[in-house]
């Protein structure tokens, strides 16, 4: 190899450094799948405050985030996690795999609840949830508000759905209400099968 080839080599090996970690393999699909999740939870983010009552309330700002959750739930979040992908960074529990049929279904239930909150984006909040301490209060809430009623059916024991609704049933909904189950479910999967616990 001669000086010049050498030097071009080395060059390119440069440039491509940067964008190896993004592009190839199963790093990126933690990457991916790491993107896809913080999409997720800005869109969570953009309407928590509308949901406790922190900010004006606006049904499209609700439908935006609702509808970008839903695009990244169901079978397009379980494509992001052929099996064993676990490398660098992620923070995704070997569980995963040995309990595929759990991950999945928790997946396909944050797509229905997703829905539902779209669904519930125009019946505004129902009241109950505001001022119940934030969304961690929500996610981890027992008793008291709206979700009273439901913990029976949420947060089932393992194995059993968490949220036994339909998206249909879930429109009905205040928002907040739809809100709140819908974090349930990102807060159940995580419980099972993300290291990093929220
Ligand atoms: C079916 C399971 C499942 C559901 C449902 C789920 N997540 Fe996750 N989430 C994971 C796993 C597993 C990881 C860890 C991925 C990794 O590090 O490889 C994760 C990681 C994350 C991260 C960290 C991303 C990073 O940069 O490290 C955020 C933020 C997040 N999820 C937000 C959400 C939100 C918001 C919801 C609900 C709207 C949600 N997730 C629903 C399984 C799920």
């Amino acid at each position: 190899m001669n000086r010049t080839t050498t030097s071009v080599a080395a060059l390119a090996a440069t440039a491509l450094a940067g964008t190896v970690w993004a592009h190839s393999g199963a790093t990126g699909k933690v990457k991916d799948r790491m993107e896809a999740m913080k999409e997720m939870g800005k869109a969570m983010k953009s309407v928590a405050p509308m949901m406790r009552g922190e900010a004006n309330y606006d049904p499209d700002t609700v439908r935006q985030a609702a509808q970008a959750i839903a695009r990244n739930a169901g079978d397009a979040l379980t494509a992001h996690f052929p099996e064993g992908s676990i490398h660098g960074p992620s923070e995704a529990l070997p569980a995963i795999w040995q309990d595929w049929d759990r991950f999945e279904a928790l997946a396909m239930q944050l797509e229905v609840t997703a829905q539902g909150l779209e669904g519930a984006a125009d019946n505004g909040l129902g009241g109950m949830g505001t001022g119940s301490g934030g969304m961690g209060a929500m996610m981890g809430q027992t008793g008291g508000g709206m979700m009273t009623g439901n913990t029976g059916m949420m947060m089932g024991n393992s194995g059993g759905p968490v949220v036994g609704m339909s998206a249909e049933h879930i429109a009905q909904m205040p928002a907040d209400g739809a809100f709140a189950m819908t974090a349930q479910v990102c807060s159940a999967c995580h419980s099972d099968f993300r290291a990093e616990d929220d």
